[in-house]
């Protein structure tokens, strides 16, 4: 694979920055220093821990983290060059609620203890339509059992996504597994009570909206005991 100059600076840059994680398998394996310990080792506080899954560019994570200055956010993706720009932003606005991590969503029990996330944003996630690729959707039962092991009790789920079939599967999910859904529009810019999903967009949302993609958004609350 050909790596670029600039992905270079940014790989290098990313370790440098004390809010960005890019742990070796192997110190995921032996005991991640920080399983369990985000709020007390991290950030010093005992506010809520929201994850934001795929986070691409970073961009929700830290709108969120300016937002809620009362919660604390980590952005999870495989690739570290895109990540770094919401890094970049969270070091020079000195976010002290927002971290990064970059690793696989399949990696989150390695990372977290149980009942230490307490909400997950999943944003314009690769819908992975082909019928044989489900178990890789971040909606799919698999997907929900792995977050029922760092979630707490009730933890609320969002989605946000232009795919109709990705959205309809993953009501799909929610009905078949009996979870309480919340909310659910098949076109939040035009439902009302949308400026708390809408007011801060993805990268992946700006590129959709502006090609005259609805953007769906539900909430769903994962019980652990389904
Ligand atoms: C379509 S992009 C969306 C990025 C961002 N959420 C947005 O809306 O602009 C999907 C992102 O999910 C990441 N991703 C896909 N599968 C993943 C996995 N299993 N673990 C971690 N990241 C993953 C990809 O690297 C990519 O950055």
């Amino acid at each position: 694979m050909f790596v670029t100059k600039r992905k270079l600076e940014r790989f290098a840059q990313n370790s440098t920055f004390r809010h960005v994680f890019q742990p070796y398998y192997h110190e995921l394996v032996s005991g991640f220093k920080l399983k369990g310990k985000w709020k007390s080792d991290f950030f010093g506080n005992e506010n809520p821990v929201v994850l934001e899954l795929g986070c691409g560019k970073g961009e929700f994570t830290v709108g969120l983290g300016q937002k809620y200055p009362e919660k604390n956010y980590i952005g999870i993706d495989v690739k570290g060059a895109r990540m770094w720009r919401g890094a970049n932003t969270a070091n020079e606005e000195n976010l002290k609620n927002v971290a990064f991590i970059r690793c696989k969503v399949e990696q989150l029990e390695l990372l977290f203890s149980p009942g230490e996330v307490d909400e997950i944003w999943i944003t314009f996630p690769n819908p992975q339509i082909k019928n044989t690729a489900t178990k890789k959707r971040l909606t799919s039962p698999q997907f929900l059992k792995r977050y029922r092991k760092v979630a707490k009790n009730d933890t609320i789920i969002h989605l946000k996504t232009d795919n109709t079939g990705f959205f309809d599967y993953t009501l799909e999910v929610i009905s078949e597994e009996n979870l309480p859904l919340l909310y659910s529009s098949h076109d939040i810019y035009h439902s009302p009570d949308h400026e708390d999903v809408t007011s801060i967009q993805t990268h992946y949302e700006k590129l959709f909206a502006a090609q005259g993609e609805t953007i769906k958004y539900l909430k769903f609350v994962l019980h652990k005991n389904s």
